[in-house]
């Protein structure tokens, strides 16, 4: 059996982005949020970034996944997998299966912005397992999280590291979103990138080939599209750069001229100076007393961490404390 849910519609998509290219882009240090490089287009590109060959965090979180997943499926006995950020939830394929054999699992929850890929991925878990419900929910789990169904003995996944991509403050509303909607028999799977070495940092968002700074003008083809703005792509150079005092990454659009867009929808005219930087993403780079402190400040305490041999990237399971 499958279902769909819709927290966002189009009208509420389209009102929010209007009101948040508003801001950002009327702001002294621009910036645009990264919940809006994922239309289908911008969901295909980061599914080819997984598969860069600079782009370690995939990999390396589905090989904790298939060295632990046994493990998780026998502390979880999940009967429902919530996966918050779902995306084509390929790796969320080992904890399906897992959980199928251990004869728990009933139904897979998984949650996105982008219906595009939500739909498609829906629609092939729901033929590779057969036994189970699939419900996919449209929303943004800035806002709507409070809203998911509360079945019972829910494991709620939030992989890939998505969680860098909100600054501390929206970390802390997320992980005390999530609480709030955990019993008591709930957990939660957490999977976080972990410092390392700038240069392998800054080539993982960087790429050889050029497949995230079109994944990072993307978000400027969707304010095109959706708001009718004139953004010249080839007026704007991709930057990768750490920030050491932050440990994140910052993904920016640097103007190659001084240009002024135009915003339509908005009724909106903006200048951007010859070397002028959009901040368009941060990708926050974890340690495991971060992850520990920042789960506990929001009602959560950590059971479990497993890492790769090498350390690059954690996966975390907690539950209510
Ligand atoms: N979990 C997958 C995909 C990560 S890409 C993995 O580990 O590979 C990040 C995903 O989160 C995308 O599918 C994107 O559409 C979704 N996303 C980003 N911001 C969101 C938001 N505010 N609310 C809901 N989904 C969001
Ligand atoms: C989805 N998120 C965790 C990715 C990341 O690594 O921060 C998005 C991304 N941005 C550039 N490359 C990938």
């Amino acid at each position: 059996m499958s279902t769909s849910t819709t927290y966002l519609d189009e009208s509420a998509y389209a009102a929010a982005l209007a009101s948040d290219v508003r801001a950002g882009l009327t702001a002294a240090a621009k910036t645009l949020p990264p919940k809006y490089f994922y239309d289908a287009a911008g969901s295909d590109l980061f599914d080819q970034i997984t598969r860069l060959p600079e782009y370690y965090p995939t990999r390396t979180e589905r090989a904790i996944l298939e060295a632990h997943v046994e493990e998780i499926a026998t502390l979880t006995r999940a009967r429902t997998l919530n996966e918050i950020g779902s995306g084509t939830s390929d790796k969320t394929r080992l904890l399906l299966a897992a959980l199928d054999r251990a004869g728990t699992l009933e139904r897979f929850v998984p949650f996105d912005v982008d219906p595009a890929v939500l739909a498609e991925a829906g629609a092939a878990i729901g033929a590779e397992f057969p036994g189970i419900a699939v419900e996919t929910v449209v929303g943004d789990f800035e806002k709507h999280l409070g809203l998911l169904p509360r079945h019972p003995k829910r494991l709620v996944a939030f992989l890939g590291s998505t969680i860098g991509n909100l600054v501390p403050a929206a970390r802390h509303d997320f992980f005390a979103a999530i609480r709030s909607t955990l019993a008591p028999g709930d957990h939660f799977l957490l999977g976080t990138d972990l410092v390392k070495s700038p240069a392998r940092l800054v080539a993982a968002y960087d790429d050889a080939a050029g497949v995230t700074a079109a994944f990072n003008k993307n978000v400027l083809r969707v304010i095109n599209r959706e708001l009718g703005g004139d953004f010249d792509l080839d007026s704007f150079e991709h930057l990768a750069a750490w920030d050491a005092e932050h440990e994140w990454i910052e993904m920016r659009l640097r103007s190659t001229r001084d240009q002024v867009v135009h915003i339509a929808a908005l009724g909106l005219t903006v200048a951007f100076g010859r070397g002028e930087e959009l901040r368009t993403e941060i990708s926050a780079k974890f340690r495991r007393e971060r992850v520990v402190e920042e789960l506990a400040a929001a009602g959560l305490r950590l059971t479990q961490w497993w890492t790769d041999p090498a350390g690059d990237f954690a996966l975390s399971l907690s539950e209510p404390s």
